[in-house]
């Protein structure tokens, strides 16, 4: 059964951008013999990313990403057993917050914000996570 999780975090206080291509290339290479699938953003010490891919997969490469010290405060926001890919042809896409078409980049920003002690309240963020993954399915084509 085909899996997708997504999740927000902060990045780690001694996290540099430049070590962004590292965690790439690490992805891709574990990513594409797995056949996972997804997009990482990153923006101002916050990333959220999509993964997809067969569910004990998923499992295996969440538990990998989650005890990754170069980021904490995971949090969760879609777990859902998915009928296809939105990502098929991406083993780790990259995309920057300014990359995203400007009417897009606050539904970016309010997930990640979810991340932050601030917003403990619960938000109704479906409608966000829908609109940010048909963004980025346009902007992968
Ligand atoms: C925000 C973030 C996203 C990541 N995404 C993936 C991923 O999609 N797939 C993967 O295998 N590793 C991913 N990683 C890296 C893993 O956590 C782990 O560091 C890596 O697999 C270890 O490989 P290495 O020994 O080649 O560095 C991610 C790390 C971070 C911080």
């Amino acid at each position: 059964m085909l899996r997708s999780i997504g999740y927000v975090s902060t990045a780690a206080k001694n996290f540099s951008e430049e070590e962004i291509p590292k965690i790439l290339s690490s992805a891709i290479n574990w990513n594409t013999p797995h056949n996972i699938t997804g997009i990482l953003c990153y923006n101002d010490g916050n990333f959220l990313q999509f993964i997809e891919g067969e569910d004990a997969d998923i499992a295996e490469v969440f538990n990998i990403i989650y005890n990754d010290k170069r980021h904490y405060d995971i949090m969760k926001i879609f777990d859902e057993s998915i009928q296809q890919r939105v990502f098929p042809d991406w083993r780790m896409a990259l995309r920057r917050l300014d990359q995203l078409p400007q009417d897009l980049r606050a539904s970016c920003r309010n997930l990640m914000s979810l991340g932050l002690p601030k917003s403990a309240e619960p938000v109704d963020h479906r409608a966000d996570i829908e609109a940010l993954l048909y963004a980025f399915k346009l902007s992968l084509r």
